[in-house]
């Protein structure tokens, strides 16, 4: 007699297999699952040849981008070379994505697409079931497109936001104009929230709005203020804006110009009860300026026609000033005073600043910009234009700095 396939089936491999059933089958019942974008792209590390994107979905997934180039061939011409997140040879599950492009071409324009697979099931390493695939919609032609940086170009074209505090409604009005400033990319000089409880709070303060207005185009730098140091997830701050050297501290070059970008660390001493015994920030200052010699010392550094710092808080010129801005004056400044810094750029203050060569011990000018401003700065190897320019638009204070002249004019 014929016998069934059931009646041959051991009993412990059925069991598993109706246990399987049972566990998958409720999903056929569920609305369908998608992973959308929640935030962003923004990017980040953009240099000559590369640039990292980073985006966050509504529910766990794994991700890739298509990078295509801007030729004026329709997306689907051809296959698109795929770059996949990757940690450590696996690609990473999760609902914050960074994705890095590499074997690029300096100054040239490219466009990108997102692709992310929900994650439906996760029974462990059994059993992990993902959805279908979304990315942008190439039908309606909706690809991001961003240029990689460019040494040779003759220009320069940045903005700057610092303090915002998470203030969200003001973060949209003076970023509200900023896609006509033709800008190459945006500086975040620190303090954007005032601790970091939860990275839901860093989506809320700034960044959904930045994805909206600029970051899929324009490669964001950003540095912690003293603020970005504090709370349950200011741990998570480097997972969401990751640097080409792994730390807070880096430096690029675009135009004529090479920056250096600083972390302040903290404002009081990292004793101070308010920190938990958590801080270590003096430890942090002291690993930047032994890195910061070797910066200055090399060639890519010697040979940029400009040269521009970025550091939240700005060195202590008087004897009131507080713990972290006397220990940036004691370790960084006499590094960058004997480099041929050509501006500093600063926040913290709350106001407007402009320190000229030696208001503050310092061969550089500084200019701090306050909270409610965004700096609009234009760079060539002959002169550095800035402007300051409040929430309604209006520009309250600008300066050029003409490199022959010694900046003296402004
Ligand atoms: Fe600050």
């Amino acid at each position: 007699m014929k016998q069934t396939m059931k009646q041959h089936l051991p009993l412990k491999p059925a069991l598993v297999l109706l246990a399987g059933f049972l566990y998958v089958a409720p999903l056929a019942a569920q609305e369908f699952v998608s992973a959308r974008i929640a935030c962003g792209p923004w990017i980040q590390a953009a240099g000559e040849t590369e640039f990292t994107v980073v985006w966050k979905t509504t529910t766990d997934a794994v991700v890739w981008v298509e990078v295509a180039p801007d030729d004026g061939s329709h997306f689907y011409a051809c296959e698109r070379p795929k770059y996949y997140e990757s940690v450590y040879g696996r690609r990473p599950v999760g609902d914050l994505h960074t994705v890095r492009i590499t074997g690029l071409a300096p100054g040239t324009a490219y466009r990108y697409r997102l692709y992310q697979q929900a994650l439906l099931l996760n029974a462990g390493n059994r059993r992990m079931v993902f959805g279908e695939a979304f990315g942008n919609d190439l039908l309606q032609q909706r690809h991001y497109t961003v240029t990689t940086l460019d040494a040779a170009r003759p220009e320069c074209r940045f903005s700057m936001l610092n303090d915002i505090h998470g203030d969200d409604s003001l973060f949209r009005k003076l970023t509200a104009d900023v896609g006509a400033l033709n800008n190459h990319f945006m500086i975040f000089n620190g303090d954007m929230l005032s601790q970091i409880e939860s990275t839901q709070q860093i989506v809320d303060g700034y960044l959904k709005t930045a994805g909206q207005r600029f970051a899929p185009f324009l490669p964001l730098f950003a540095v912690r203020g003293n603020h970005e140091h504090r709370g349950a997830a200011s741990y998570d701050y480097m997972r969401y804006f990751p640097t080409a050297t792994g730390q807070p501290y880096y430096t690029f070059r675009h135009g004529p110009a090479f920056f250096i970008a600083l972390d302040c660390g903290e404002d009081k001493p990292d004793s101070d009860i308010r920190y938990y015994g958590l801080a270590l920030t003096d430890r942090l200052r002291e690993e930047q300026a032994d890195w910061l010699r070797k910066v200055v010392a090399s060639d890519a550094f010697k040979e940029a026609p400009v040269k521009i710092v970025i550091l939240h808080m700005p060195p202590a010129w008087k004897a009131n000033h507080w713990h972290g801005m006397r220990e940036i004056a004691r370790l960084f400044m006499p590094i960058l005073n004997d480099a041929g810094i050509d501006l500093m750029l600063c926040g913290h203050l709350h106001r407007y600043l402009f320190l000229d060569k030696g208001d503050a011990n310092n061969r550089f000018p500084i200019l701090v910009n306050a909270n409610r401003t965004r700096l609009d700065a234009v760079v060539d190897p002959q002169e550095i234009r800035l402007s300051v320019v409040d929430a309604d638009g209006k520009t309250l204070h600008t300066h050029r700095l003409s490199r022959t002249a010694k900046y003296l004019a402004h």
